[in-house]
């Protein structure tokens, strides 16, 4: 920081630095003496991606029917504020430091949209706040705080898995169709890299507007080059919902070519609103609603006590149910420090036994090693399903593997 100090302007750098002193140096955790865990959540709860924030709020209130509101004697409060889904990240930014200065949090969980957690990072960082990333999922995220953990999954992991997978399936060349913001270039890249590694050519690919409803266009273009196979990222929602809609229409699968989705696309809460268009759609997911584990026969049990007998969580309901699981560890691991630093060292290797699957916070990068179930859309009990056919076990972040 010093370095690059010029004469009588404090840089950017230093200029943050000294606002955060002034800002942070009073918030230091009071709550733990008032015998308060405080977490801020910074959730999408209105715009295009409001459903996004509602499943991420559903798993940590299931979390705590579950496991109660008290951990190592300590009462745990939430705090939560709409940061309006995907723009520059000014909003986000400006709620994350409301509720540290503010409201006193001890930590974050949020952020379902790489752009907030991006803009949050400095402060967090100056803060020595963590934050539980709910969704967020560029690879370079972890990098950019050493405060950040992750609980939900990384574009690579997903998009890495299904360039294996095309290639070993007799798929030759694919175009790629992603939303135009950082984890689409990620979905892009590691789906080229891992697909052509192993043989296979991308012949063409485009990128969409991050809120786009009109697919057809794109889908036209992707058709007219004839690849075996079209790969597509886009960030659930709506949005998602538009994309699947628009194959079907314009024939994709019908004129023989592959779809293959990153599986946020093809949520299985979303499936209803799809129909037919998921039949026969290759995705790669770390959640589905019919895993067999003890987990997640308690975690559907309880989700339909809550919201109805029939009712289908969205994997995104799991990564804020999880996400409160590693907060709870990591304070119970502290034995009821708030530290910062200390809680992120705590989240640093933690085990679940989540609805997922077993999850563990990899202690080199802080981001999430898990299963991907490879999965094909198709009718069981006369519904539409994602019909997991395998299974890639403890599937860590490719973009950091050694
Ligand atoms: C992201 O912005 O990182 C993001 C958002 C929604 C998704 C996946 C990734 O479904």
């Amino acid at each position: 920081m010093m370095s690059s100090w010029s004469g009588v302007l404090p840089t950017r750098r230093a200029a943050l630095g000294i606002a955060a002193a002034a800002l942070f140096g009073s918030a230091a955790s009071a709550s733990a003496a008032d015998g308060k865990l405080v977490i801020g959540l910074v959730l999408p709860l209105s715009g295009a991606f409001a459903d996004q924030g509602q499943h991420y709020e559903s798993g940590i209130k299931l979390f705590q029917k579950i496991n109660g509101t008290k951990v190592a004697g300590l009462t745990v409060e939430t705090v939560t504020r709409d940061d309006q889904g995907p723009g520059s990240g000014d909003l986000a930014r400006r709620l994350t430091q409301e509720l540290i200065v503010r409201n006193k949090a001890d930590l974050i969980i949020g952020y379902s949209f790489t752009p907030n957690a991006m803009a949050a990072a400095a402060l967090l960082t100056e803060a020595k706040k963590p934050a539980v990333i709910v969704n967020a999922a560029t690879s370079i995220l972890t990098e950019k705080s050493p405060y950040f953990v992750r609980a939900s999954f990384t574009l690579p992991q997903l998009a890495s898995s299904l360039g294996n997978w095309a290639a070993k399936n007799g798929v030759k060349t694919a175009y790629t169709i992603v939303s135009d913001y950082a984890p689409g270039v990620d979905a892009e890249t590691w789906f080229k890299k891992t697909f052509e590694a192993a043989g296979g050519k991308v012949i063409g690919s485009a990128r969409t507007p991050v809120t786009e409803m009109e697919y057809g266009p794109f889908l036209q273009r992707a058709m007219e080059a004839q690849p075996d196979a079209v790969f597509a990222f886009n960030p659930g929602g709506d949005v998602s919902i538009a994309f699947m809609k628009a194959t079907k229409e314009r024939g994709l699968q019908k004129a023989g070519i592959k779809l293959m989705v990153t599986g946020d696309v093809v949520d299985d809460n979303l499936l209803p609103a799809m129909g037919d268009a998921v039949d026969g759609v290759i995705s790669a997911l770390h959640y589905q609603v019919d895993l067999d584990n003890p987990a997640n026969a308690l975690f559907v049990k309880e989700y339909r006590a809550m919201f109805g007998a029939g009712a289908v969580p969205s994997y995104r309901v799991v990564q804020g149910y999880d996400a409160m699981a590693l907060v709870y560890k990591a304070v119970e691991k502290t034995g009821g420090n708030l530290d910062g630093t200390a809680l992120v060292d705590a989240m640093k290797g933690i085990k679940l036994d989540s609805p997922r699957g077993s999850l563990l916070i990899d202690p080199a990068t802080r981001d999430v090693v898990q299963n991907i179930y490879i999965r094909k859309g198709g009718q069981k009990d006369g519904a539409w399903r994602n019909i997991a056919f395998d299974t890639i076990p403890d599937v860590k972040d490719p973009a950091k593997a050694p």
